[in-house]
Order: C-alpha cells, then structure tokens, then sequence
C-alpha cells in the first residue's frame, strides 16, 4: 500500500509539512509505503483552461505536475496538506487542485482514500477543509477526514492542541495516517 502525502506550502520545514509527515509517520507504523512531496521544490502552472485533457485525460502542459500526476496515480492514499492563505488553499493547492482537471475524465483519482492536513495561524481552517473535502468529493475519492494544526512560525503547530480535549495537533495528523491505512484496507477487500 503506498500513501503519499503532498506539501503545498512554500515554506520548507513548516507547520504543514510536520502536520503531513506526522501523518505518514503513522501511516509507516501501519505498514504503509509513504513518500512526501514538497511542492516548494515544485513549478507546477495554473490550468490553462485548454480543455485538451477532456478528450484523453491527458494535460499538455510540461511542467513538475506532469511527476506529482504519476504519483497521485500510483497512491493507494493521498494526505494533502495545506497552509490557510487568505482563508483559503495555498496558491499551490490551488494549482494542483486544478489541474487533476486531467484526471476527472479518466477517474483517476477514483476510490483513492484522501486525508486533508490544514496549517492556520487562527482563522479559515473550517473553511478550508471544506474546500478539500470537496474536490476530494468531485474526484470521486474517499474521505479518511482531516486534522488541523495551528501555529503560525515553523514548528508552533508542534506544541499546538487538536480538537478534541486533551487531544494535540500531532495526535490528530497521526490519526488521520491511521484512518487513510484503515481505509485503504476497506476499499482494497
Ligand atoms: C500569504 C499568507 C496568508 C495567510 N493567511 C492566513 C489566514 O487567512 N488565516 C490564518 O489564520 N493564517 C494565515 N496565514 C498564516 C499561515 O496559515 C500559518 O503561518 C501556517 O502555519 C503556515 O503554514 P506553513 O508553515 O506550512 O507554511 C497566512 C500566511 C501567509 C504567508
């Protein structure tokens, strides 16, 4: 089973990418095969509206989505994770959140498990995780939930507390690498 897990922030060594590599720690103590993706190191264009990809599923454009696209196809389950930007998605959640355009048509991202990783300073997060739970929706995929950690310098989110009484940011993260495994396991059967 492979989880794969995708940073969108720009900022490498940030609240997200702790939150996503919480969640595949978790995902490996399941048995799991993870790989994480940061998309700082990424260039990855806006869609371009082409309309190309609804005849074959396939998008022209030559950029580094062209290897997160034949990552996405070869996961079992998907932790997306992202910043609170203006109390939406990074631009770069946005970007790629876009361009799976290509793979609606084909289906995908069909029956993947998806678990969404939300890093906010104070305000948006609800709205966000509703913006990711229905792109996972649209795409077909299956929602193993989602956790959200608040901070708002590198590594605040460590010390930040979860939903729950008593529960921490972390322990959420790593509960959702957990529920992606279990549900990856469902669908598998
Ligand atoms: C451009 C920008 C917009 C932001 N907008 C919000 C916001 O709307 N609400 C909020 O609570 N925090 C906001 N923040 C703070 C980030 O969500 C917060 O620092 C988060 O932990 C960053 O995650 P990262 O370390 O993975 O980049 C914003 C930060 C930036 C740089």
């Amino acid at each position: 089973m492979k989880i794969t897990g995708i940073v969108c922030s720009p900022r490498k060594g940030g609240n997200t990418e702790i939150l996503v590599a919480e969640a595949l720690n978790a995902a490996r103590e399941k048995g799991a095969e993870t790989e994480m993706v940061l998309l700082a190191d990424k260039q990855i264009s806006p869609c371009d509206a082409c309309q190309g990809c609804v005849e074959d599923g396939v998008c022209v454009i030559e950029d580094d989505m062209q290897d997160i696209y034949q990552k996405l196809e070869n996961a079992d389950g998907i932790i997306f994770g992202t910043p609170v930007y203006f109390n939406n998605v990074s631009a770069q959640a946005k970007a790629v959140i876009d361009r799976t355009y290509a793979l609606l048509w084909t289906g995908k991202l069909r029956d993947k498990v998806a678990g969404a990783a939300v890093a906010v300073r104070r305000v948006g997060a609800g709205q966000v995780l509703s913006i990711l739970y229905s792109w996972f929706t649209v795409q077909r995929m299956i929602t193993a939930g989602g956790c959200i950690g608040y901070g708002m310098d590198k590594g605040e989110v460590r010390e930040g507390a979860g939903g729950g009484p008593g529960s921490t940011a972390l322990g959420e993260a790593g509960a959702i690498g957990k529920a992606t495994v279990k549900m990856v396991n469902w669908v598998s059967k």
